[in-house]
């Protein structure tokens, strides 16, 4: 069954204007309880992470261009608060509440990923514990 724009059916989905993030970040608010052996990022400051980085990039005037969301487990728990930033697929590990102007000034708007904060190919999606 031939489905969206070839089938000739108009479905509203396609021609609503659609904004076209230039970065999208994700941002681990999982919350576990505090006993869990992997821990979690809420326990780690993530909400207040993604809350200062939402003020920052629209005091940065990117509202619109750049969209945070909170995300769940990201499955890099050992290394949170974790964010993930496509469409480059950059990878941020413990992340803190003062790193956020670095990444809105220096990847956001400057183009080039912090890479301080970067986590490697190597350190993601490893087995742990
Ligand atoms: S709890 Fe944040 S990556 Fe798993």
């Amino acid at each position: 069954m031939v489905r969206g724009r070839r089938s000739g059916i108009r479905n509203p989905a396609y021609t609503l204007p659609m904004p076209l993030f230039e970065h999208h970040l994700f941002v681990c608010c999982n919350e576990r309880p505090p006993d869990h052996p992997r821990g979690c990022c809420s326990a780690k400051c993530s909400v207040a992470i993604r809350d200062a980085l939402k003020a920052a990039v629209a005091q940065a005037g990117l509202k619109g261009r750049v969209r945070v969301n909170q995300a769940g487990c990201l499955d890099q728990c050992e290394l949170g608060p974790t964010i993930v930033v496509y469409p480059e697929a950059v990878w941020y590990g413990h992340v803190r509440l003062e790193d956020v102007p670095a990444i809105v000034s220096e990847h956001l708007l400057g183009g080039r990923p912090v890479e301080r904060l970067r986590l490697s190919a190597e350190q993601i999606n490893q087995k742990r514990g």
